[in-house]
């Protein structure tokens, strides 16, 4: 198939780029890299031209914090929404959008809004979609894995709260893996949250990636949730993934039913121990 991946150039995308070319697949690439600026493609017209020939498409475009001149309205919604009716429009098969598990009706950060937004607009368009909601994807590559497998090595490791915000980290494979049985499976016109195999808390993750490293468990500093917000104020310019959103977001979890997973690809996802 030709198929355009938004993101290419990503943690993600670009694993799923690897993945469409090993199978044989013609890749199209859009993003900044190749000169294509979301912000400049908020119509379905600036999507036409290359969408030529074009049999599915793949939307793995997004951010964690918006930034000047980057910001969720565009990059998550304005832009896909785009790129969505104009795939509708020109006959494109197939249209895959990576969203995020919590764009959904109890969704209440804009980067969740934002992508749901998108979804809704995909979700009333008659061509074949999926919807991906993967929880936190962690593998090579990745941006918050470098960082959650360096606070992991840390001797005292400071908390979030008290460390025990459920999560449900998927590893990037299976996020792979799913996109790829997406491009052909039938029914489609589906949402399908990518979740690893159980949820556990974020302290227990960071322990376990110790632990595969030899090492012991180490001592914890938690942090009163309020402290964290406070000072995320100003860490956010440091760090964009400390953004209060995203702290918030964290505390209140990132897991779901890993059934209707493990029934679409006919077999569980990895768990953390599992992973490579
Ligand atoms: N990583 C996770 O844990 C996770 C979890 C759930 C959902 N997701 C979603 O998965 C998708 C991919 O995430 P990721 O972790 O692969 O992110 P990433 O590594 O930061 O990649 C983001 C991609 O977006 C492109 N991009 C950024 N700004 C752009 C712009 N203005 N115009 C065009 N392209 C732009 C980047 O390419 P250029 O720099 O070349 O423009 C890059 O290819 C996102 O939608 C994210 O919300 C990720």
């Amino acid at each position: 198939m030709n198929i355009l991946l938004t993101g290419a150039s990503g943690f993600i995308g670009g694993h799923i780029k690897k993945a469409l070319q090993a199978a044989g697949h013609q890749v199209k690439p859009i993003s900044r890299t190749q000169g294509i600026d979301f912000n400049t493609m908020l119509t379905p017209d600036a999507w036409l031209p290359h969408l030529r020939g074009i049999d599915a498409v793949i939307n793995s475009v997004g951010i964690i914090a918006e930034t000047a001149g980057q910001s969720f309205e565009n990059l998550h919604y304005r832009a896909p929404a785009a790129l969505f009716q104009a795939s509708a429009k020109v006959g494109v098969k197939r249209v895959i959008q990576i969203s995020a598990l919590g764009a959904d009706a109890k969704a209440f950060a804009p980067y969740q809004l934002s992508k749901k937004a998108a979804d809704d607009v995909l979700r009333g368009l008659a061509l074949d979609w999926f919807i991906l909601r993967p929880s936190l994807v962690y593998g090579e590559g990745g941006k918050s894995s470098a960082m959650f497998k360096l606070m992991a090595s840390l001797p005292i490791i400071p908390l979030v709260g008290d460390g025990k915000q459920r999560i449900q980290p998927v590893h990037v494979s299976d996020v792979v893996a799913t996109v790829m049985q997406a491009l052909s499976a039938t029914p489609a016109q589906r949402t399908l949250d990518v979740v690893g195999a159980y949820p556990l808390s974020f302290i227990d993750w960071l322990q376990t990636m110790r632990q595969r490293d030899g090492k012991k468990n180490a001592l914890t500093l938690p942090i009163p949730f309020s402290l964290i917000l406070n000072s995320a104020k100003l860490m956010r310019y440091l760090v964009p993934m400390m953004h209060p959103d995203n702290l918030r977001m964290l505390q209140n979890g990132n897991a779901a039913s890993v059934e209707p997973l493990a029934e679409f690809l006919g077999r569980m996802p990895l768990s953390v121990e599992q992973a490579p």
